[in-house]
């Protein structure tokens, strides 16, 4: 077997500087995709029909095409239009954050409508204001559903990050490809990336499973 770590000791702390050029956006990301996947789910559920369309429309055209080639529209053809250069940073955080704003939007929307429709009835009855109602009543029990859902999105995004690699963000994904391509030897820069990555998924996993817990204590 030819493998040969020794060698690429002289580059782990470049590729682990890696580790926070990808956290830095995903954290962005993830808090951009936050923000208005709840708008955008308010809007699904609200009575006005051309907010329902709004939203039904962008989740559409955000989960049907794929992720790569809105990365690469931010990145390429932002600048034909408008004549400004933008950078791998502002394309990687607009893409990752509008395209999981559309994954969001679905998982809130869902949660919220799968409370039981007989909460929503008994508040009415009793004279609940809407508003006291849904922060009362309704978002704490959609919680439960939306929390674990909610941790299954962070750590795709977490995973999806490394096709910034292909618009030249040096994320840790691109600086195991810069290495192995100034050593000829791909697979050990690879391998070692591979365990970073994963030790983040795990890392956001056990942070779901203790969140899940602490929802089902409250049962
Ligand atoms: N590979 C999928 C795509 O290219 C991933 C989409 C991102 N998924 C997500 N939950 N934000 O479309």
């Amino acid at each position: 077997m030819n493998l040969d770590f020794s060698q690429i000791v002289p580059y782990i702390p470049f590729m682990l500087e890696g580790i926070w050029v990808t956290i830095r956006f995903v954290i962005v990301a993830i808090i951009l995709g936050f923000i208005l996947g709840t708008l955008l789910a308010l809007c699904k559920i609200s009575s006005i029909r051309l907010l329902r369309a709004i939203a039904g429309s962008y989740t559409s055209i955000f989960r049907g095409t794929p992720l790569i080639l809105q990365l690469m529209l931010f990145h390429y053809a932002v600048p034909q239009l408008t004549g400004y250069d933008i950078t791998p940073f502002m394309s990687a955080i607009l893409a990752f954050g509008l395209n999981s704003a559309a994954y969001v939007s679905e998982i809130i929307r869902a949660g919220i409508q799968a409370v039981d429709k007989g909460q929503t009835e008994a508040a009415k009855a009793l004279g609940v204001p809407y508003r006291e109602m849904m922060i009362d009543i309704i978002l704490p029990q959609a919680m439960k559903n939306i929390l674990p859902a909610l941790m299954n999105e962070f750590i795709t995004l977490t995973k999806e990050s490394a096709l910034v690699s292909t618009i030249g963000y040096l994320d840790l994904m691109r600086r195991s490809q810069v290495v192995g391509s100034s050593l000829f030897r791909n697979f050990e820069p690879l391998l070692f990336v591979g365990v970073i990555y994963w030790l983040m998924v795990t890392g956001l996993s056990v942070l779901g499973r203790m969140v899940e817990r602490r929802l089902n204590v409250s049962d």
